[in-house]
């Protein structure tokens, strides 16, 4: 019975099992597949980790706060967890633990259409944003961004730039109006804060943009509410939640992700 998991701290709040236990079902994996949610602190995640191939595990989602851990444990990476320097996919597969990265190449999945030739701009320099500017960059975006703290979004910036050409700058007052796409990884509005208090950006200058905020909640953000209301095109965090999921699933199933049964498991 192969099992799956996502792990994090804390993990109760995830989508990800409802969304994975359905599109199992969907697959006719059901009663042999599993995905559960295990809460491991930090210092418990790696004896946790190492522990599941002999429970049975064949694969696992990484969440907060484990996902630059996830990648230093891993005996083989993807390039693009390597580049990112974090994993939220594992594959368990004879005794060895591969670490990947969905959550690139899942904004772009979210995304409506191709970021090729478009400017873009990155709103934070943690982890997200080290993911998002890697997908923009390899889908052939400019690449721009800006942080609360301007130094690690130069330094974030540098360090990307000096792997894969990302055509813009670390910015410190970017224009809104200057960018096609735009995204928000930072923590802004996860707690209710104002994002237009702290991000630079207005709720006047939005226009036929495309903006992503990767917090989401219960109702859609007041961010993505303005831009909507302004006229962009909106894409929340559980979309992108959704189709990182589809990737991982599809890297340990092989089999092609029911899309419309994991949106609608993860809104429920
Ligand atoms: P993750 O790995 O999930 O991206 P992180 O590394 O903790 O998480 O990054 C959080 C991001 O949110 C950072 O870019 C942080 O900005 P700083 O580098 O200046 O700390 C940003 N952030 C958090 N609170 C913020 C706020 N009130 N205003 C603006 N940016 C904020």
């Amino acid at each position: 019975m192969p099992r799956l998991a996502v792990l994090g701290h804390p993990v109760g709040h995830s989508r990800s099992p409802a969304m994975q236990n359905a599109a199992l079902a969907e697959l006719g994996l059901g009663e042999e597949w599993s995905y559960e949610a295990i809460d491991a602190a930090p210092d418990a995640f790696e004896a946790r980790v190492r522990r599941m191939a002999d429970e049975g595990f064949v694969g696992a989602n990484v969440t907060i706060p484990h996902k630059g851990a996830a990648l230093a444990l891993a005996d083989e990476s993807s390039e693009i967890a390597g580049k990112v320097g974090a994993a939220n996919t594992l594959v368990f597969e004879r005794g060895s633990i591969r670490a990947d990265n969905t959550d690139a190449g899942g904004l772009l999945r979210a995304l409506p259409g191709s970021p090729r030739g478009r400017r873009a701009l990155v709103l934070g320099a943690g982890g997200a944003a080290r993911a998002a500017i890697w997908g923009l960059a390899q889908a052939g975006a400019a690449v721009y961004v800006w942080n609360r703290t301007p130094a690690r979004a130069d330094a974030t910036y540098a360090e990307i730039a000096a792997h894969i050409e990302l055509g813009g700058a670390a910015e410190e007052s970017p224009r809104q109006e200057d960018y096609g796409i735009v995204v928000n990884t930072t923590s802004v509005g996860l707690h209710g804060e104002d994002p237009f208090a702290h991000l630079p950006l207005s709720p006047a200058k939005f226009a036929d943009q495309v903006v992503v905020d990767m917090v989401y909640g219960k109702e859609p953000s007041a961010l993505l509410n303005a831009a909507e209301r302004g006229g962009a095109h909106t894409v929340d965090g559980l979309e992108v939640l959704v189709q990182q999921g589809a990737l991982s699933l599809e890297i340990w199933t092989g089999c092609e992700a029911p899309i419309e049964v994991m949106r609608a498991a993860a809104r429920a």
